[in-house]
C-alpha cells in the first residue's frame, strides 16, 4: 500500500468514499511484527450458506457500502482521539472485568485492543468482521501487544457467528449503517446477548451538519430507533457528550407488533 493510501481513504469517508465495490484490489503488505505469532482467526464460515442479495435501502435509509480494508489506517489515525474522544466513549460503556464483549465490525482493532484490556484476563472479546484482511491486521496487533483474550471471528453479511446468550455488550462503532442485511444481523445479535445484555451503537450524528462526515455514513437518532425497535430492541440509555457521534444503548425487548410504530400505543381500532 502506498504511504498516502490511508489519507486518501480518510478523505473519502469524510468526502464520500465509494466503498468496497469501487476499490481496487490491494495486497496487504507484510506486517512488521510478522515474527510474533498472531492468534488464529476463526474463518469457519459455512461455505454452503446462501446470503440473500443486499438491499440498497432499509426503512427509507440508503445503506452505505462497507469501508474497504485498504482504508484501515484511517481508523487508527493520530487525530481520532481528538476528533471522536474515543476514551470517553470507552469509559461510558462502563465495562467490568470478566465481561464478554463483542467488537462488531472491529476493523483493524482500534477498539478491540482497549476492550480486551478492560474486560481483563477473565473476560473475553469477540472481534467480528466480514473482511478477513481486517481480521489479519487485528491479529497482528494482538500479537504485538501480547493480548490473549480476543477471539477474531469472520462473520458473514447475515451472521456474526456469535454463541447464543453469551455476550454482555455488543459494540458497533461506525458499523451499523454498513450492515447490508440489518434485519438478519439484528436478529443474530439479539440472540447472542445474555439476559440484560446491551447492543451499543456509535453512529456519526445525522442531525448535525457540523460533523464532517458524508451523510451516507451518518444516522439520526430517530432513524436508529425506527430500525432497532421493531427488531426487538428498546433504548435504555443515551450518551450525548461525544463530539461527533451518538452513543445509544439498547436492550432486548419484545418486538413491536407489525403496523405499530415503536414508542406509540396501538391504534384504538386495532384491538
Ligand atoms: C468504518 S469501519 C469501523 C471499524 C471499527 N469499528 C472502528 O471503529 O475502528 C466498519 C467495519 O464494519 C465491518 N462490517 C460491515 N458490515 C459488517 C457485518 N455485517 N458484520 C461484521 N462487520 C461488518 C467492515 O468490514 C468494517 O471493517
Amino acid at each position: 500500500m502506498k504511504p498516502s493510501t490511508h489519507i486518501v481513504w480518510g478523505l473519502m469517508l469524510m468526502a464520500g468514499f465509494s466503498g468496497t465495490a469501487g476499490a481496487q484490489a490491494v495486497v496487504a503488505p507484510p506486517h512488521p511484527a510478522a515474527d510474533k505469532k498472531p492468534p488464529a482467526v476463526d474463518m469457519a464460515v459455512d461455505p454452503t450458506a446462501t446470503i440473500p442479495p443486499a438491499a440498497t435501502h432499509f426503512m427509507g435509509r440508503e445503506i452505505s457500502q462497507t469501508m474497504h480494508y485498504t482504508g484501515a489506517p484511517w481508523l487508527v489515525r493520530e487525530s481520532r482521539q481528538r476528533e471522536e474522544d474515543c476514551r470517553l466513549l470507552l469509559e461510558s460503556l462502563a465495562i467490568r472485568p470478566g465481561q464478554t464483549v463483542c467488537d462488531m465490525g472491529c476493523g483493524n482493532g482500534f477498539y478491540t485492543v482497549e476492550l480486551a484490556k478492560r474486560v481483563g484476563p477473565r473476560g473475553l472479546v469477540y472481534a467480528v468482521d466480514v473482511q478477513p484482511e481486517m481480521l489479519r491486521m487485528l491479529a497482528h496487533r494482538l500479537a504485538d501487544e501480547g493480548i490473549a483474550n480476543v477471539r477474531p471471528v469472520l462473520g458473514t453479511a447475515v451472521d456474526p457467528r456469535l454463541p447464543r446468550g453469551a455476550v454482555d455488550i455488543v459494540l458497533c462503532v461506525d458499523v451499523y449503517h454498513e450492515f447490508s442485511h440489518p434485519e438478519e444481523m439484528l436478529a443474530r445479535i439479539r440472540e447472542s446477548l445474555k439476559d440484560g445484555g446491551q447492543l451499543v451503537l456509535a453512529e456519526f450524528r445525522g442531525e448535525d451538519p457540523a460533523v464532517p462526515i458524508k451523510p451516507l455514513h451518518k444516522m439520526t437518532k430517530a432513524q436508529v430507533r425506527a430500525e432497532l425497535e421493531p427488531a426487538g430492541f428498546g433504548l435504555a440509555r443515551e450518551f450525548d457528550r461525544l463530539p461527533w457521534q451518538h452513543l445509544l444503548f439498547f436492550e432486548a425487548r419484545p418486538a413491536a407488533a407489525p403496523g405499530i410504530q415503536p414508542g406509540l400505543s396501538a391504534p384504538p381500532n386495532s384491538q
